[in-house]
């Protein structure tokens, strides 16, 4: 059971906020409610308040518990602090650090981590102050979930919905989770790759790949909420990179150097992800000048040699530590992720079929089949990456306490 404070704003889907506060009583959780100006003309504080059989926070001078100052003992009070729906407007603040209202001047004293569902009409959600503000949200660690695509208040439909009651519920439950378990992997060093290696041709051009780093990014910030310490070797990566004092964060371009960077981190560590897109080949020679057309000259050839395999190195080194893999397939998934995992040596795969739309590279949502030595392969439902890795990291916590 969680101490929950939930933040309802200005956006229509306020009447939904009650449901899921109700929703997180059932499963066990203490819930008390902060509502802004706006909140309260659409959803009223005092069904709000018989329902958590608490008072809900609306004005900063209301009566306090036990004499103290009420919204910092609201803030010191929380687990965890979930906005929903969140306006534009209090994205704004937020990302601001703005305390110009009980709800912002509370979430502000509040240093419980923080869930953030936006809410609003699809353009104000497009607006470029509003996508700065919530990749701002993102930079400084507080998880903000997508909104759902489908018909707006408004009347018509686009992208800015608050997802339904129990996909919303859920996705708190899962946080909640992980803070009661905070700390499962306290005494944990994971080593995990992200991103895509690139081989220079020459100092402009280079051999590269599709790979986002969403994945990886997504693994490294569950292995984080769980309290573990992460060393992130990041090649070309298109995403925000987790900002903790637990995660130090080595920046890599080739392969050779990803593999060094592996080399150095991997004796101490307890758990290896190999997320990264590694490039198999690279140009025998990377040219010291920009290589220029030649008059005349139809056809170009680069002469191409393999790349050192990290999680073969990885599996021929290993002594107590977990090696994890990915098999990106195109084709034949299961029978190619299940020899990679024998011929790299690797304690489990990943395995995903990027041919399939909407679950690849670069897209927010992905499908995966976990193949473990003697153990039946695990079919996991397409979910966010998000999700996929929160059930990685439940998985390896299993692992590490069966002692593998
Ligand atoms: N990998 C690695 N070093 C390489 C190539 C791949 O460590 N030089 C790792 C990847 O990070 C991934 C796993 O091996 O965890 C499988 O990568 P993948 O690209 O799917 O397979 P390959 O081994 O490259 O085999 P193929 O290209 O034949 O599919």
């Amino acid at each position: 059971m969680a101490r929950i404070a939930v933040y309802i704003t200005g956006s229509i889907a306020a009447y939904k906020a009650v449901e899921v506060v109700r929703a997180l009583q059932h499963r066990g959780h203490d819930v008390r409610v902060i509502e802004t100006k706006s909140a309260q003309q659409l959803v009223g504080a005092a069904t709000l308040a018989s329902l958590t059989k608490h008072p809900v926070m609306t004005d900063l001078w209301q009566p306090s518990r036990n004499g103290q100052v009420p919204h910092i003992e609201l803030a010191d009070w929380t687990q965890l602090a979930v906005v929903v729906p969140a306006s534009a407007d209090f994205i704004a603040k937020m990302a601001n650090g703005l305390a110009d209202d009980p709800a912002s001047t509370t979430l502000l004293a509040t240093a419980a981590p923080k869930m953030v569902f936006p809410a609003m009409n699809n353009h104000m959600l497009a607006n470029p102050s509003t996508q700065r503000n919530l990749r701002q949200l993102v930079d400084d660690g507080v998880a903000v979930i997508e909104p759902a695509e489908g018909l707006l208040a408004e009347g018509y439909s686009g992208k800015g919905r608050l997802p339904e009651v129990p996909a919303v519920v859920e996705q708190i439950q899962e946080k909640a989770e992980q803070l009661l378990h905070h700390g499962e992997l306290a005494d944990t060093n994971f080593v995990i790759t992200v991103g895509g290696t690139q081989e220079p041709l020459d100092p402009v051009r280079f051999i590269g790949n599709r790979s986002s780093g969403k994945m990886g990014v997504a693994i490294a910030r569950a292995a984080l909420s769980y309290g573990a310490k992460v060393t992130l070797i990041a090649g070309n990566v298109s995403v925000s990179l987790p900002k903790s004092v637990h995660c130090h964060l080595v920046r890599v371009q080739t392969t050779e150097e990803m593999a060094r960077a592996v080399q150095n981190s991997f004796a101490t560590a307890d758990v290896l992800i190999m997320a990264a897109a590694v490039a198999d080949f690279k140009p025998r020679h990377s040219a010291s000048h920009k290589v220029k057309k030649q008059k005349g000259r139809q056809d170009y050839q680069f002469d191409l040699v393999p790349t050192e395999d990290i999680l073969k190195m990885a599996g021929k080194m290993k002594k107590r530590q977990l090696v994890i893999g990915f098999a990106a397939e195109t084709d034949d998934l299961l029978q190619n992720a299940q020899r990679k995992l024998e011929q790299k040596n690797a304690d489990m795969i990943v395995a995903n079929d990027v041919s399939k739309a909407g679950i690849g590279f670069a897209s927010d949502d992905n499908q995966v089949t976990i193949l473990q030595r003697d153990a039946d392969p695990l079919n996991w439902p397409k979910q966010s990456k998000q999700a996929v890795a929160n059930q990685l990291m439940a998985l390896i916590i299993n692992k590490i306490k069966e002692g593998w």
